[in-house]
């Protein structure tokens, strides 16, 4: 009889390692997910967004800050060529961080915007 109820917890004890570990399992997946994907980065599906989100309140039409317009295409190109919108979003070098007096962006948007301008900056 005690052996019996010995075997019961050694059972119910592996259930439950058992089950811990797939929580575990399920959880490392979830954030396997939300990994940073910076191959090949999309102006127009990732960076526009970012954009979008982030600096056209500031940066869009005749009365952007500093006269920087970053919906228009040419003007964000320039700001890539002169190593600006890379030194502003990483908050490196000496230009003004941006989002201006606002935390930095999440690493993901950073290192994306990061690998966009490296891989030239395409309007892609
Ligand atoms: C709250 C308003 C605001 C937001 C949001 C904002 N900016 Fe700016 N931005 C400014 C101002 C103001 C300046 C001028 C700063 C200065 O002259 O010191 C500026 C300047 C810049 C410059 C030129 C930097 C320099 O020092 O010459 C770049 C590039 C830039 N912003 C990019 C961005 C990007 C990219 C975003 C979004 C991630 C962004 N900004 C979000 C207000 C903003």
């Amino acid at each position: 009889m005690k052996g019996k109820l010995v075997l019961a917890m050694i059972v119910a004890g592996g259930i439950m390692l058992y089950l811990s570990g797939c929580a575990k399992e399920s959880a490392d997946r979830l954030s396997e997910g939300s990994i940073c994907d910076t191959t090949n980065v999309s102006y127009s599906k990732q960076i526009l967004p970012i954009l979008q989100d982030n600096c056209y309140t500031c940066h869009q039409g005749s009365a952007a800050s500093s006269g920087i317009d970053l919906s228009v295409f040419a003007t964000l190109q320039a700001h890539v060529a002169n190593g600006d919108l890379k030194s502003a979003v990483t908050h490196t070098g000496n230009v003004t961080p941006m989002p201006f007096e606002l935390p930095m962006l999440p690493s993901c948007e950073v290192n994306t915007i990061v690998a966009w301008v490296d891989q030239g900056a395409l309007n892609n």
